[in-house]
């Protein structure tokens, strides 16, 4: 599906479709409620604080805004809780490790510092009726942090990644289905409900899902991917319309 692309006031809004996606196999998350992906789920969450799910659709819309501050009205947005998050995923980016590692250390450093709701300003809250939004709060080549705003029920379309993610879910469920690339067709090969105060990491190839916000409430959640989406327009390397048999 498309996302609808954001504007709040003051933000950045660029938007696209960015699901989330873990895949089975090497990921980094949460084991304790009922991820049913396969995998490596090297870490259980922290304690649920917030609430709400999110994900990332981003593209559309005006670049980045890198520095919490919107040059183009003067104002400034705050956003509590990402300064930390920016640096730490610098400090780790710098490290050099290979992709599955580098989801697995933000995983760890994103497990610590999940913000809250408040990360996004109450208009990028709203979300769109049009599909999950993707708020693109810090980009640079080698990372960009997304705020993903989805209202009960929305999803993203089947689809993989541009790079390594991890993600934390602030509010709401993140439903996720795994799929495998047969060629002509897809397989399920898991399913994992990601709840709030969870956080998951995860690097290509294998990284084809589904995300959907099962829960009544508004999904709110974090991502963290190893590229510039917004010079890229989008974390979505392919979207596939293929059967699942
Ligand atoms: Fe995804």
């Amino acid at each position: 599906m498309e996302a609808a692309t954001a504007n709040a006031a003051t933000a950045n809004a660029a938007t696209a479709n960015t699901p989330t996606g873990n895949r089975a196999g090497n990921r980094a998350g949460n084991s304790a409620t009922g991820n049913s992906a396969t995998g490596n789920r090297a870490t259980a969450n922290r304690a649920a604080a917030n609430t709400a799910t999110g994900d990332t659709a981003a593209a559309n819309g005006t670049p980045a805004n890198r520095a919490g501050a919107d040059t183009a009205t003067g104002t400034t947005v705050v956003r509590p809780g990402l300064d930390v998050l920016v640096a730490g995923v610098s400090r780790i980016v710098a490290r050099g490790l290979d992709a599955r590692r580098t989801a697995f250390a933000v995983a760890d450093l994103l497990r610590d510092h999940l913000p809250g709701l408040d990360v996004l300003t109450p208009g990028e809250r709203e979300g769109s009726p049009d599909g999950y939004v993707s708020h693109i709060l810090h980009a640079e080549d080698a990372f960009s942090i997304c705020g993903v705003v989805w209202r009960p029920g929305q999803e993203t379309a089947i689809h993989d990644h541009v790079s390594w993610c991890t993600f934390g879910i602030i509010s709401g469920i993140e439903y996720e289905i795994l799929y495998r690339d047969m060629g002509d067709h897809l397989v399920e090969i898991g399913r994992a409900a990601n709840h709030p105060g969870e956080v998951s990491g995860f690097a290509p190839p294998g990284d084809i899902h589904r995300v959907r916000n099962t829960s009544s409430e508004l999904g709110v959640s974090l991502h963290v991917y190893g590229a510039d989406v917004a010079r890229l327009g989008s974390s979505i390397r392919r979207a596939y319309d293929l059967p699942v048999r």
